[in-house]
């Protein structure tokens, strides 16, 4: 293959990768946007629920950073010329404010295990979105997604330690796959 054909190939491979890798980057912030919003009315209903100043306190600060996060990831989305999907924002606060009220009904371990359970997956999701960034050559984004990532990692460790000695744990790990 002549040097000319095999350059073409490559730029166009390179602009099939960039535009794969732009629009999963959009749909893994688009998602993160409003899995944010549905995180942050269910830490509030969670924290509200609790007794233990010190729980109260540490998941009012977890949803202090949920809200601080969907803030970091309007602005990238901004940048990107994308918008929050309407449908998921809607979803998204039915969920969260029905797990609000949930965790008032449903005992202190099932919200601290799928608190834990999502967090984990929240973690995933920036570390992805830190790949395609850099994939996109978006240095300016890749801190603030890796500091988000860590951000979730430490809520994950919280929620982890909270059910450690929980009696019910190794039936939820069976069954759930996480903790
Ligand atoms: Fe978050
Ligand atoms: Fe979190």
């Amino acid at each position: 293959m002549s040097n000319i054909a095999f350059q073409g190939i490559e730029a166009v491979t390179l602009a099939t990768t960039t535009e794969a890798a732009r629009s999963a980057l959009i749909g893994i912030l688009q998602n993160a946007f409003s899995g944010e919003l549905a995180a942050a009315y269910a830490y509030r209903g969670h924290w509200k629920s609790l007794r233990k100043p010190s729980e109260r306190e540490k998941v009012r600060s977890i949803e202090n950073d949920e809200w601080i996060h969907r803030e970091n990831v309007r602005q990238i989305l901004n940048q990107l010329k994308a918008s929050p999907r309407r449908g998921r924002e809607v979803r998204a606060w039915l969920i969260g404010r029905s797990l609000g009220i949930g965790c008032h009904l449903i005992g202190w371990f099932l919200p601290m295990y799928f608190a834990g359970r999502l967090e984990s997956r929240n973690i995933a999701e920036y570390e992805t979105a830190v790949q395609h960034a850099r994939t996109l050559g978006l240095a300016e984004y890749l801190d603030e997604l890796r500091v988000m990532a860590d951000v979730e990692r430490d809520h994950e460790a919280f929620f982890r330690e909270m059910v450690a000695t929980h009696r019910l744990l190794p039936v939820f790990r069976s069954i759930f796959k996480w903790g």
